[in-house]
């Protein structure tokens, strides 16, 4: 699918987020596992979701989705039942690395495999592990998808992780409910901490200290009824689409504030952008409110090291700020970027350069000069659905109508990205 996308005047106005990717699919494999009905609102919509409530029915927990509410009756730690076919992950690293967790710990063997994005994806960072709890994983070449993982009775473990990859730290901490013992994971930086909020809010015994989190299995976990507040990986974009077009102001409504998250806010704000959030509410652990953000001119950064970790999913849009900030953006510590749904490094840059915009790209990050401007482009979702919206936010920017070619690929995230934007400019 091709969307073509003018120059916008101004943006305006209100927009609720659909639910946060992250939590959901942990609420959902939880919901699963536990006992009694969970009922999760405001569910993410995109196929990722999907993806996982999808594998989750397979391995024999009903699942119903009424618009945005998803009820999953739970089996219990020992209920879920062999699967007929292979699992399939779709897009989704999330579903595959987590759900992997659970599996590793079934009676029964089953094969999960993804899409060719996925399959290209390293695994080997959840089979190690997973081997040393006890598990025996085969996958293609050793590490890519798909895999064939034949679960039993699991060992704790003490596992220090060797990459800052919140997907593993929660694959580590599943298996771990089904071992009996504590099961330790060790994290280099801190990463987002939705797993161990939702854990606690399901009744596991749970111990974080710093970046040690500790879990004691078999865990016993109790269904509930949660709500998932908005994206605020997806409003990364809207807030970088306000800080660019002039004479905006936007109102992003019910978003995530976690604060291993809500790195990318303070971020922008040290930046000089014009963010302010009137009220913060929490529930279930997580923190929501309401965003404003007004255009602004900003002054650009570094991110690197820790931050690196904490804004990996918003760097593609952050690209875009960095090239029309005053003096840039430059990014370090960033090879994970290159094994997501794309090489995000390779795809950014390349929509860039059409746009003309001038960077440099290292192994592990850029640098982009500030003070550029986007000219109008065919530009590319190379299938990834972060790429396809940072791609649409450069050219609401940009001097003349470009096109985004594969924007389908949003909807992984977030199906109604494209009508969002049109009405704000309405
Ligand atoms: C996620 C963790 C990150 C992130 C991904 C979602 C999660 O991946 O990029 O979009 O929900 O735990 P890694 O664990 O590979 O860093």
């Amino acid at each position: 699918m091709l969307e073509r996308i003018t120059p916008a005047a101004s943006l305006r106005g209100a927009l609720r987020l659909p639910g946060d990717k992250s939590i959901s699919h942990r609420y959902a494999m939880l919901a699963a596992i536990a006992e009694g009905v969970t009922r999760i609102r405001n569910y993410a919509p995109g196929a990722d979701c999907r993806s996982t409530l999808e594998c989750l029915g397979a391995l024999g927990a009903p699942v119903e989705q009424q618009g945005h509410e998803v009820v999953i009756a739970g089996r219990g730690l020992a209920g879920l039942k062999e699967p007929a076919g292979t699992l399939d992950a779709g897009n989704s690293g999330s579903t595959l690395r987590m759900l992997s967790g659970i599996l590793a710990a079934q009676p029964f063997s089953t094969q999960i495999a993804g899409d060719e994005s996925l399959s290209r994806r390293p695994m080997d960072r959840i089979m190690r592990p997973l081997a040393a709890m006890g598990a025996s994983i085969q996958a293609r070449e050793g590490r890519y998808p798909p895999l064939e993982i034949h679960g039993g009775a699991l060992q704790p473990i003490d596992y220090a992780l060797p990459v800052a990859s919140a997907q593993v730290k929660t694959c580590v901490l599943f298996a771990g409910l089904h071992a009996g013992g504590v099961t330790t994971v060790r994290e280099p930086v801190r990463t987002r901490d939705h797993t161990e909020l939702a854990l606690r809010e399901f009744g596991a015994g749970l111990e974080v200290r710093e970046r040690v989190i500790s879990v004691r299995g078999p865990a016993r976990l109790t269904a509930r009824e949660l709500t998932v507040p908005g994206d605020l990986s997806t409003a990364a974009f809207f807030l970088v689409a306000a800080l660019l077009v002039p004479d905006s102001e936007l109102v992003l409504e019910q978003v995530g504030l976690n604060p291993t998250r809500a790195a990318l806010l303070d971020f922008l704000a040290g930046m000089g952008a014009g963010i302010s959030i009137p009220r913060v509410a929490q529930q279930a652990g997580e923190l929501a409110g309401d965003i404003v953000v007004r255009h602004s001119r900003v002054r650009g950064g570094v991110v690197e090291g820790a931050l690196t970790a904490a804004l990996i999913d918003e760097i593609p849009v952050l690209a875009v700020l960095g090239a029309a900030s005053e003096q840039g953006l430059t990014v370090r510590d960033a090879a994970e970027l290159r094994i997501k749904e794309t090489d995000r490094i390779a795809t950014l840059a390349d929509n860039l350069r059409r746009m003309g915009v001038a960077l440099e790209v290292r192994p592990d990050g850029f640098e982009v000069p500030g003070g550029q401007s986007f000219h109008a482009a065919e530009l590319d979702s190379f299938g990834d659905h972060r790429i396809a919206m940072a791609a649409a936010v450069a050219a609401l920017a940009a001097d003349g109508e470009s096109t985004v070619a594969g924007a389908e690929a949003a909807a992984v995230s977030y199906p109604d990205f494209f009508r969002a934007l049109a009405q704000l400019r309405a």
